[in-house]
């Protein structure tokens, strides 16, 4: 049977990518053979990243500042890799902002910034990355949705869970407009993950066995936990499954 997998010869865009959970993601695509484009806010931090990738495996990488909520800077950033890649295979989009504000007093302008990025960055990046793989009558996109698109939390996250459930319906909606263009929608729903902005909390004992027990497999979940689902819903091995939402979650959403 052939290696349903294999990525080699693909070429994938992290959005993101310089970030905890998009490093993890890029680094997987290039371990299973795509050439991969590192794109983050600055450019610095994705060229290092991407640098690295490079060095751990072998693969061909690029590293671009884009800000997601900049449409024509989305739009250059992929034409470049078109130009320089002849094609886009794979796009991931991993960026993503949480401002946590008391409901009673949500900042508009709170609600806008974390809207801009989460949604509107997502839907700009859909939508160029869907434009060129239209044009190629294929193409992979995979969304970082949360448990939280699904699931209420306390703490200030009513914007982030928003978002998050907004993320899950361009995804399902995107697929089913697009499956007639060979283009598949997919998306990874993690519980908490262990990346930098988050490391408080598994360094706090108290905090992270909280955390813990509101997982049924006991654990929290770490960046690595997610790389086997991106690497399979970019590859053939998922190639009949679109608009579907994969919770990583040690079982969080099953309870
Ligand atoms: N970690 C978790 O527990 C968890 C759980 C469920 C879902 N998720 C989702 O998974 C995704 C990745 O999360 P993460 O934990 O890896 O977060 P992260 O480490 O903060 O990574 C997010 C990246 O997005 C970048 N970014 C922010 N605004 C941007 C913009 N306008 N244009 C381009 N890039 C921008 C950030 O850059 P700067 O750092 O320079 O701002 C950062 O590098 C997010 O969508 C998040 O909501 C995370």
């Amino acid at each position: 049977m052939k290696d349903l997998f294999n990525l080699e010869g693909k070429v994938a865009v992290v959005n993101g990518g310089a970030g905890g959970i998009g490093e993890a993601l890029a680094t997987g695509l290039a371990t299973y053979g795509a050439k991969v484009v590192v794109s983050d806010l600055y450019e610095e931090a994705s060229q290092k990243v991407a640098e690295k990738i490079k060095a751990e495996t072998g693969a061909e990488t690029m590293g671009v500042g884009v800000d997601v909520t900049d449409e024509k800077s989305v739009e250059d950033m992929m034409q470049n890799v078109v130009k320089k890649f002849g094609k886009l295979d794979i796009t991931v989009n991993s960026m993503g902002v949480n401002i946590k504000r008391d409901a009673f007093d949500y900042p508009v302008e709170d609600w806008d910034k974390i809207f801009d990025v989460n949604v509107k960055g997502t839907m700009i990046c859909c939508k160029v990355a869907g434009r060129i793989m239209r044009d190629q009558k294929k193409g992979a996109i995979i969304n970082l949705s949360s448990v939280r698109g699904i699931r209420g939390y306390t703490g200030g996250n009513a914007g982030y869970c928003a978002t998050k459930g907004a993320v899950e319906m361009i995804t399902k909606t995107l697929a089913v407009e697009w499956a007639s263009e060979g283009i598949r929608v997919n998306a990874i729903g993690p519980a908490l993950i262990i990346t930098p902005g988050t490391k408080h909390i598994q360094d706090n004992p108290e905090l992270a066995k909280k955390y813990a027990a509101a997982v049924p497999m006991g654990r929290i979940g770490q960046t690595e936990d997610l790389v086997g689902t991106c690497v399979f819903l970019a590859s053939e091995a998922s190639g009949f499954m679109t608009g579907q939402t994969l919770f990583v979650d040690g079982g969080m959403t099953a309870s």
